[in-house]
């Protein structure tokens, strides 16, 4: 390994011990190592304005930076074990390039606020991401709502109970999604706030230019207090991760829906056949695996959220257990948008079975139908209930689920109604 930045005389580090301050963390720096340029780079530039470099080394500097960001892409750069992390590797390549201009970089800089400028903006990508896929997923839902409003049982307790329509169901996963959109944006305007130049957690005796970084990096805002920028490192993460988080439960709820309405018993869904898969041993079998490893997905987010959250029993200032909250980072992240990466084109092409749904709606699925229409008729509601109740076999008697879901008329229930208030409301979310 390169010489660690803090080793200040020759007494050399203990191998083992460097292996377990480092774990694998600069393998997992090459997630943000673009960030952490980009983020080098603002700083770079508001050096200059403050005299810290001058123009010639800005500009040389800015030239290596961008070079490093090349080399990393095509992998003519690598960043591994040579380095204690993806920042020193930034400082020790400038350095070698360039000198002293290079030994400079790290004026009015620590890595405490080096880490968290870069973890800031590679979770505004991708919470820009989660919030266009949670859009892609309710445009599909409101498509397919529009698309084909067949009758199909409602239930609770999976006992059948009144009916429903295919249309209510996407509808039901429309709005769940623009909620999803939302919960993303809100996360992401939390994050939107610069911590660099705050340095270790105490600010600097130098005039940074802190207003340059901001507007340069894009954020909405700066982070003014330097030590609550430290505070604020796992409960950026976790709220991160809380967006993803709502957007797998609806996914798993969506995914055990679909479990069952593809078994044989209850045969309401055919799945696109890429999205199922056969047994080693059972010739017979198509399993809905990816619909399973999509409810699983869940469980990842929350794991990685919970990680976050038990690093954090810490007092004020930076502490190094915090670097663990970035291996929990990505792979929540990881697993999360891999899984609705998926969803849309699952949902547009899911065949639903019309006649087996049909067959399922039983004719006291009606009763309370009965029971409300009279209660508007003015018999009291419990005296209209029981004697549906005791009618419910022939409840059906005049009845079709079309007529069923067409009388229902209470606000947001009529389908119609219901999709233009979602799609009013997913176009204002731009
Ligand atoms: N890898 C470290 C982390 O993720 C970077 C910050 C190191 N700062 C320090 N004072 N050792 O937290």
């Amino acid at each position: 390994m390169t010489q660690p930045l803090w080793q200040k005389s020759d007494t050399q580090v203990d191998a083992r011990i460097m292996r377990f301050l480092a774990g694998n963390d600069v393998v997992l720096d090459r997630e943000f190592f673009l960030h952490d340029i980009v983020a080098s780079k603002a700083h770079v530039g508001g050096l200059a304005n403050i005299g810290v470099v001058s123009a010639d080394e800005r500009d040389a500097l800015l030239r290596e930076l961008n070079a490093l960001a090349a080399d990393f892409t095509s992998g003519a750069f690598v960043l591994d074990e040579r380095f204690e992390d993806g920042h020193s590797a930034i400082e020790a390549r400038l350095t070698e390039r360039l000198g002293d201009a290079g030994r400079r970089v790290h004026t009015g800089r620590s890595r405490n606020d080096q880490v968290l400028v870069a973890t800031r903006l590679w979770l505004k990508d991708k919470l820009a991401t989660l919030e266009a896929l949670c859009r892609r997923v309710a445009e599909v839902c409101l498509e397919r709502a529009a698309g084909d409003a067949l009758p199909m049982p409602g239930y609770t307790h999976i006992q059948r109970a009144v009916v429903s329509s295919t249309g209510m169901w996407f509808a039901a996963f429309a709005e769940a999604f623009i909620d999803n959109v939302l919960r993303a944006r809100q996360a992401l305007a939390l994050i939107d706030a610069n911590p660099l130049g705050t340095a270790a957690g105490y600010g600097v005796n130098v005039a940074l230019d802190r207003a340059h970084t901001t507007a340069a990096l894009g954020f909405g805002r700066m982070q003014v207090s330097p030590i609550y920028a430290q505070l604020s490192r796992g409960k950026f993460e976790m709220a991160a991760l809380d967006a993803v988080g709502t957007a797998l439960l609806d996914t798993r709820r969506l995914a055990w829906d679909l479990s069952l309405f593809t078994t044989a018993e209850f045969g309401f869904v055919t799945l696109p056949a890429e999205y199922t898969t056969g047994s080693s041993i059972m010739p017979n079998k198509r399993n809905p695996d990816v619909v399973e490893l999509l409810r699983a997905s869940y469980a990842s987010v929350a794991a990685a959220r919970t990680e976050v959250e038990q690093l954090l029993s810490l007092p004020s200032g930076y502490q190094r257990d915090l670097q663990f909250s970035k291996g929990s980072l990505f792979h929540g992240f990881s697993m999360g948008l891999g899984a609705l990466e998926l969803l849309p084109d699952m949902l547009a092409r899911l065949e639903w079975k019309a006649d087996a749904m049909r067959a399922a709606i039983e004719p006291a699925m009606y009763a309370t139908d009965v029971a409300i229409e009279q209660a508007v008729a003015g018999v009291p509601f419990r005296d209209a209930y029981r004697a549906a109740a005791e009618t419910a076999a022939s409840a059906g008697e005049g009845r079709t689920p079309e007529s069923s879901l067409a009388a229902r008329t209470s606000p947001g229930a009529g389908n119609d109604l219901m999709l233009d208030t979602l799609r009013a409301r997913l176009s204002s979310l731009r």
